[in-house]
């Protein structure tokens, strides 16, 4: 590791094996390291900054909240993003600056986070305090007036075992009212620390690319088909963590200019396959606002600032929400494999239980999801046994037409019941050219069990499962035809 003054040398500016990112104003350059070490082991481990904490190390409880600024894509100065630590891999930090919960301290003075936690008992044991803190800190610089709703959102991925949420959200609500301290703008000293040739780093045998392009990254994928393509790490970061698996090669996409594309076209939501959760969503629920209770719910603002669509698509777990939601509104993919392109849909993408359509060496470019059409009504449901932060027991999508009272197209998928995600052609036989009545419903209720052979695990036994779906059809048919239904399904949440 070298420390270096920014207004400094670049000692090894173009030493493509280094990973270079700004820590508490000065530059940092590692290099000979894991590449899949996480960045919480580097700070406790090597830099032995303790103040960022290790609980579950899956992105669970939150103990390990940093934030990292980063320059943003369309050129306009930088963002800052809470993340999960303990399941970032170091090289995922280069280009950026990481702020841990020891930057935020001027000196004596504690930061206005760190004030409003002490005046309002917000900390017991102060386990989880760090990462309380953090959380707010990006609250903070991206909201200068939150709601206790912003609030309960931002700490959605934050656990505390003994002080207890209400002074905690007292803090938060408090926090803007004391002498504000604005983050320093580091956009410049991020721009110099910008790379010319891609991040390739080789340790011991394993091998990490940050693929700039495309074509580089599809070269990469001919020359390595096996190897291990990593996005925000929501998933593989606990491959390592949890199940202590060694990767040989990894192929970061993050850096990939094509894959981190957002736009809407006259037809579609084109999404790249690299784009996180916390960008993609609010445009995609600008055009679908039935998916908004489902991708607020979808983890945490960390895991959704990491994880992208394209990862959860990728992995293809039978509990993913994203494609639940995605495959009823007729989502398809665009794949890669050397120069070739071609086009799937997302229907039909799932083989069998995390088994998919990608050939060795292919990847996700882009998800196209059509833009909505009048006459339909689309919605979403997820059903976990707590409110934020928890894999779906059971998830399900709709898209209904109706005609003069007749049901003339609908599509349901469901997520949590089988081996993977996919739609309910039986139940939407039952209901398609019948007139949308609660009798039409009871008897596509009846279709879900022909659907689905549902799963029975620690969430929720299969008989649990199948009455939740049934029940989840029941409630969507009873939202279309009372819309005040709606809120009051939603835990009294209202925006
Ligand atoms: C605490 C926690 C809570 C979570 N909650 C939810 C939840 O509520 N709902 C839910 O659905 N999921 C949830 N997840 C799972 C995870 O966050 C999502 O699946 C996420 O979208 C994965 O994206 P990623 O970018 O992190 O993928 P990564 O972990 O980087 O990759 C996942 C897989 O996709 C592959 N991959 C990534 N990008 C591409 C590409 N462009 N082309 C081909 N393959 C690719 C990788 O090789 C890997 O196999 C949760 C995870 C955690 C840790
Ligand atoms: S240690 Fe629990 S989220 Fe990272
Ligand atoms: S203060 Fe003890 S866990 Fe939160």
């Amino acid at each position: 590791m070298v420390l270096l003054d920014l207004q400094g040398q670049l000692r090894r500016m173009s030493d493509a094996a280094v990973i270079r990112f700004i820590l508490d104003g000065e530059l940092i350059e590692v290099d000979n390291v894991d590449p899949t070490r996480t960045v919480l082991q580097y700070l406790r481990e090597d830099l032995r900054r303790m103040g960022t904490k290790e609980g579950c190390a899956e992105g669970d409880c939150g103990a390990c909240t940093v934030v990292l600024a980063e320059l943003r894509r369309d050129g306009k100065g930088v963002e800052l993003k809470a993340v999960n630590s303990c399941i970032q891999f170091l090289p995922t930090l280069d280009g950026k600056e990481l702020i841990t919960v020891e930057s935020l301290v001027n000196g004596e003075e504690l930061h206005p986070v760190q004030k409003a936690m002490v005046d309002y008992h917000a900390s017991q044991c102060g386990f989880c305090t760090p990462g309380f803190i953090m959380s707010l800190f990006a609250l903070y610089e991206t909201n200068p007036n939150p709601d206790r709703l912003d609030i309960d959102d931002a700490l959605a991925g934050n656990l505390c075992r003994c002080t207890g949420y209400r002074p905690i959200i007292t803090a938060a609500l408090e926090m803007g009212f004391l002498p504000r301290q604005t983050w320093p703008d580091r956009t410049m000293a991020l721009k110099k620390i910008q790379r010319k040739e891609s991040l390739q780093i080789e340790y011991q045998g394993r091998r990490f690319f940050a693929p700039e392009n495309c074509a580089e990254l599809a070269s990469l994928l001919q020359q390595y088909p096996g190897a291990t393509m990593l996005a925000g790490g929501t998933d593989v970061g606990l491959w390592v963590t949890k199940q202590h698996r060694e990767l040989d090669v990894v192929i970061y996409t993050g850096k990939v200019a094509e894959l981190c594309e957002l736009q809407v076209t006259a037809t579609h939501i084109d999404i790249g396959g690299a784009v996180t959760l916390s960008e993609a969503v609010p445009i995609v629920v600008e055009h679908y606002p039935g998916f908004d209770e489902l991708f607020r719910r979808f983890a945490s603002p960390p895991i959704r600032n990491a994880g992208t669509l394209g990862g959860n698509i990728a992995n293809g777990s039978p509990i993913g929400d994203s494609m639940t939601a995605f495959m009823v509104v007729g989502t398809s993919l665009v794949l890669r494999c050397g120069d070739a392109e071609r086009d799937v849909m997302l229907d039909g993408f799932y083989h069998d239980y995390m088994t998919n359509d990608l050939q060795p060496g292919e990847f996700v470019v882009r998800i196209k999801i059509p833009l909505p059409t009048e006459n339909a009504v689309v919605s979403s449901q997820k059903w976990s046994k707590r409110f934020d932060q928890d894999i779906s027991a059971v998830c399900t999508a709709y898209r209904l037409v109706v005609d003069d009272g007749t049901v003339s197209s609908f599509r349901m998928a469901c997520g949590g019941l089988a081996a993977t995600v996919s739609r309910a052609r039986n139940t939407e036989a039952a209901v398609v050219g019948q007139p949308w009545t609660e009798a039409t419903i009871e008897n596509a209720c009846q279709a879900i069990a022909a659907d689905f052979a549902p799963i029975s695990d620690m969430r929720a036994s299969a008989n649990i499962r199948l009455q939740a779906s049934q029940n989840m059809l029941r409630r969507f048919f009873a939202e279309t035809q009372d819309e005040e239904l709606e809120t009051v399904y939603m835990y009294g949440r209202q925006r």
